[in-house]
């Protein structure tokens, strides 16, 4: 296999380092490009930003499912400085590729290279590829070089560690899966050091954040509902995600919890009353005869269980949807408003004018009248109405007294 390499801080990874190593595999013929966090750049403070395992996770993260590229953590395993002529050594010795490694250098460090650990080495023991990192005319670069004619992305890291404290646009430079990391774990929010502490590379990650489950949720989603239901839940989701905005919550959970909140919907009966009743809580007569109003519960159950879901906000968000109950926390009442208000929901104009119109109606205020008409459908419809959703309206109602 012919490999090139492209080192960094990728503190954090952004598009221009994924169009640079395509740019590679397209221009010459090389069959994957492998991506090396740094430790500690000779060249560079690395304390600044996220700590070498975030960094790790983000570039992961950014190459998931594209066999073109991988990533290799010889440098952070190595800890210290991390020397090019060290990992040219390693990786041809573990990956012995066809030919000579290719090492993808910017221009902006061509200049210097000539001062780096071992610089002749490392030029005959590679075959240099020189991209365009800066838009200045082709610097002289005095060892055997391949030039690459690539676009020029005016992206640093740099930058984009500003952009994300300073909360200015930057979610369209980062792929995806480092743009759920980053939010997941707050990164980059601190001015100057912040997490960048050398923690032990080997120490487990963070836990999971709610941005990293809700994509692996949507994905899965996508193949166990009808592609109508996929559509409704993600058009919950983005609208819980306004409410929550709106509320004052925190719109990651609202967006899980509103993606995740139909997932068990396609479930037969058995497996409903199956999966519903490992919640621990006793089936009521209304839920034994019609199982299909446990697919919240159930879909709480499933949160929990195959993804690790341990907020009990979002859990309750999930498992109380259907039916409703008179102690619902406000995850709970945005999760119930989106399901019945998103805009595929041919009959709820109406309601949904309500979030057009100043001043914005409070949560209970919202939540009354969605539920008010929840019920109002189910009376014309001759549809038993459960007992939590009773004693959630006697609560409303008498609120609505006082
Ligand atoms: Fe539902
Ligand atoms: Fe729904």
């Amino acid at each position: 296999m012919r490999i090139a390499v492209l080192g960094g801080s990728f503190n954090p990874v952004h598009m221009g380092h994924l169009v640079l190593a395509d740019s590679v595999l397209s221009s010459f013929s090389y069959d994957r490009v492998i991506l090396i966090p740094a430790f500690q750049s000779p060249l560079k403070d690395e304390s600044r930003g996220a700590g070498p395992r975030d960094r790790l996770d983000m570039l992961l993260a950014a190459v998931a499912a594209d066999p073109r590229f991988s990533v290799d953590d010889c440098e952070l395993k190595r800890e210290g400085i991390s020397y090019t002529i060290d990992t040219v050594e390693d990786l041809a010795r573990r990956y012995k590729p066809q030919g000579r490694l290719g090492l993808i250098l910017g221009d902006d460090l061509a200049a210097n290279f000539h001062q780096w650990k071992r610089a002749e080495e490392i030029a005959s023991l590679t075959d240099i590829i020189i991209a365009h990192r800066t838009s200045r005319g082709e610097l002289p670069f005095p060892y055997a070089h391949k030039r690459l004619s690539n676009p020029v992305i005016d992206i640093s890291s740099g930058s984009l560690r500003e952009s994300i404290r300073k909360g200015e646009g930057w979610e369209h430079l980062v792929p995806s899966g480092a743009r759920f990391i980053i939010r997941d774990r707050s990164l980059y929010l601190a001015q100057g050091r912040e997490s960048g502490g050398p923690e032990k590379h080997g120490a487990s990650g963070p836990a999971e954040g709610f941005w990293s489950i809700a994509a692996r949720v949507e994905a899965e989603l996508g193949k166990l509902v009808p592609f109508k239901r996929f559509i409704h839940s993600r058009n919950t989701a983005l609208m819980a995600w306004d409410l929550a905005r709106a509320y004052g919550l925190d719109p990651g959970r609202a967006y899980l919890a509103g993606i995740g909140h139909d997932i068990c919907k396609s479930l037969s009966s058995t497996e409903l009353l199956r999966t519903a009743r490992r919640d621990g809580k006793a089936l009521s007569r209304l839920e034994r005869k019609n199982p299909a109003l446990l697919h919240g519960r159930a879909g709480a159950v499933y949160l929990q269980e195959r993804y690790r879901v341990t907020d009990s906000g979002i859990l309750e968000a999930v498992a109380l949807h259907t039916v409703g109950d008179s102690d619902m926390g406000p995850l709970a009442k945005v999760i119930y408003i989106a399901d019945k208000l998103e805009w595929n929901r041919e009959n709820a104009g109406a309601l949904r004018d309500m979030l057009e119109r100043l001043p914005f109606p409070d949560l209970d205020e919202l939540f009354a009248a969605v539920l008010n008409d929840s019920v109002a459908f189910l009376d014309s419809h001759e549809i038993t109405i459960s007992g939590s959703t009773r004693r959630l309206l006697a609560r409303m109602d008498k609120k609505g007294r006082q």
